[in-house]
């Protein structure tokens, strides 16, 4: 460790259809893994019911179903989304500074008036999955993919966003220029040696750690595990490295 700040936590992203499979995992990481991620496939597949049964469970719920619409809509799914008591939940910054703004305050007033914590809003800067020439139909990206990011979490941040999801190759920057207390969750994360995937910008536990990242969401490393809890373990391990 360098020393700048605490060791990540983890998050699973729970990538399944299936209720019981997704219960079936929180059982199987119950003691190592305390915050878990619904996502759309799964939100779809299992209702808003799901929510609540992780959390009974004894999961915190980030429930990352990516918003991007007008303010109002956004505004309106945010409301919903709190009345679920999530923990943490996201939207996209490309959506624009107007959008973000409406989210961040839906989510303040929904829960004083649901009588819950508001939620952690942080928003989606650019997919892990996304390199370059896939942005390219954009038309020229000024400073590359990095200096997006960097432009679309400080938008965030003037929203009165709580973080962004960024992979770990900026989050040194964000912190540094956002600033320190601007949460950054970082996905894209594959312990050392192993399988990429679909995904493109990807990073070890360790270098998540060594960039500052206050959370790593870790999807299929885990949950597509021979052992869930062995896999778990160790990338827990590895933070600590
Ligand atoms: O299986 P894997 O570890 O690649 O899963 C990563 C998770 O993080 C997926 O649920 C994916 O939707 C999510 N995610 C991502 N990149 C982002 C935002 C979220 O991969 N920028």
């Amino acid at each position: 460790m360098d020393g700048r700040g605490s060791v990540p936590e983890v998050i699973v992203a729970l990538d399944v259809e299936d209720v019981r499979e997704a219960l079936r995992l929180v059982q199987l990481l119950r003691g190592r893994i305390h915050r878990y991620k619904i996502g759309s496939r799964l939100f779809t597949a299992a209702g808003p019911e799901i929510v609540s049964r992780i959390r009974s469970g004894g999961g915190a719920v980030f429930l990352d179903l990516k918003f991007h619409d007008i303010p109002a809509t956004v505004a309106g799914s945010v409301r919903a989304a709190v009345g679920h008591d999530v923990w943490m939940m996201t939207i996209h910054t490309s959506g624009g500074l107007e959008m973000m703004r409406a989210a961040a305050e839906a989510a303040a007033e929904e829960a004083v008036k649901c009588g819950v914590d508001r939620p952690l809003l942080v928003g989606v800067t650019v997919l892990t999955s996304l390199s370059a020439p896939d942005l390219a139909v954009f038309g020229p990206i000024d400073g590359g993919i990095e200096d997006l990011v960097l432009r679309l979490a400080a938008q965030a941040s003037e929203a009165g966003l709580d973080g962004v999801v960024a992979s770990v190759a900026e989050a040194e920057r964000i912190k540094r220029d956002v600033g320190e207390g601007f949460i950054v969750v970082t996905p894209g994360i594959r312990p050392a040696g192993g399988a990429v995937h679909d995904q493109k910008r990807v990073a070890t536990p360790a270098m998540a750690a060594h960039a500052g990242a206050d959370f790593i969401v870790v999807g299929r490393s885990i949950i597509g595990a021979d052992s869930p809890p062995e896999a778990a373990e160790q990338i827990l391990n590895e933070l600590l490295s």
